[in-house]
């Protein structure tokens, strides 16, 4: 599957050429060209480079790495993107005291409404660029979460595929309105890197075998209401 970077920053470069590694063709596209190039470079014979413009028309998936950014600034056609699933990992900046604000609507949401003919997808907010130097294997050990969200179910399980093949663990948490919990995880996980000082530490969603309920009583009766 052909996959455009448009923007390759941090997330970008890392994203493109861990996917190019799994064989996907991989075009790095940027404003500063030379960046795109050294990109490029560490990768395989299975990366390009060029302008932005070129990796939304090459991508059928297409990452999009500026944040805070329309698409129509960034583009010159930004109908390039039409039809095609435009992955995003926006957070927001870290605040003074981690004064997070509540996501009301999530980074993904916007860009979504900026380009409603593409399918958004909101994946990577809670993984660190850093995690992404670990080989394949050694990431599939870990059992990284990688929370997706997105409109169209098709689009989320194209980017559970790509996120499963370059070793991480996909978790579909459905509508793109979702992006809202993921992005308000992105900022619990950076609170705690930015204290400790490491950026090597990821959400795992870990399945825990079930017991028979009994040593501590079980779930007894609530007024709590669940659904
Ligand atoms: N880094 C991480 O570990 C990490 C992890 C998870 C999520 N995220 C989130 O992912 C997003 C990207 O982070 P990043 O670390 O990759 O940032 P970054 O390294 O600063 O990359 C941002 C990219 O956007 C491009 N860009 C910005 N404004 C632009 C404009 N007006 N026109 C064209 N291109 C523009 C930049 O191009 P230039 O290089 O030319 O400026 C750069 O390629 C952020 O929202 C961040 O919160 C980051």
């Amino acid at each position: 599957m052909n996959i455009g970077i448009v923007g390759t920053g941090n997330m970008g470069r890392v994203l493109g050429l861990a996917l190019a590694e799994q064989g996907h063709p991989v075009f790095f596209g940027a404003r500063n060209l030379e960046k795109a190039k050294l990109a490029a470079q560490l990768g395989a014979a299975n990366t390009f480079f060029g302008n932005n413009q070129q990796a939304a028309e090459f991508g059928e998936v297409v990452y999009y790495n500026p944040r805070d950014v329309h698409p129509a600034e960034v583009l010159s056609n930004p109908d390039a993107l039409n039809g095609k699933v435009v992955v995003a990992s926006h957070n927001g900046t870290v605040p003074v005291d981690f004064a997070f604000a509540p996501v009301i609507e999530s980074r993904a949401e916007i860009l979504q409404s900026q380009i409603p003919r593409a399918h958004v997808v909101a994946a990577f907010n809670t993984i660190t660029q850093e995690i992404f130097e670990h080989a394949n294997h050694s990431l599939h050990e870990l059992n990284i979460a990688c929370f997706i969200a997105g409109d169209q179910a098709g689009a989320r399980a194209t980017v559970a595929q790509l996120a499963a093949s370059i070793g991480f663990t996909p978790m579909d948490c459905g509508e793109l309105r979702q992006a809202r919990l993921i992005e308000s995880a992105a900022d619990l996980v950076r609170m705690l890197l930015y204290k400790q000082k490491n950026p090597w530490a990821s959400f795992s969603f870990t399945q825990v075998p079930p017991v028979q309920p009994g040593r501590l009583g079980g779930r007894q009766a609530s007024s709590l209401t669940r659904r």
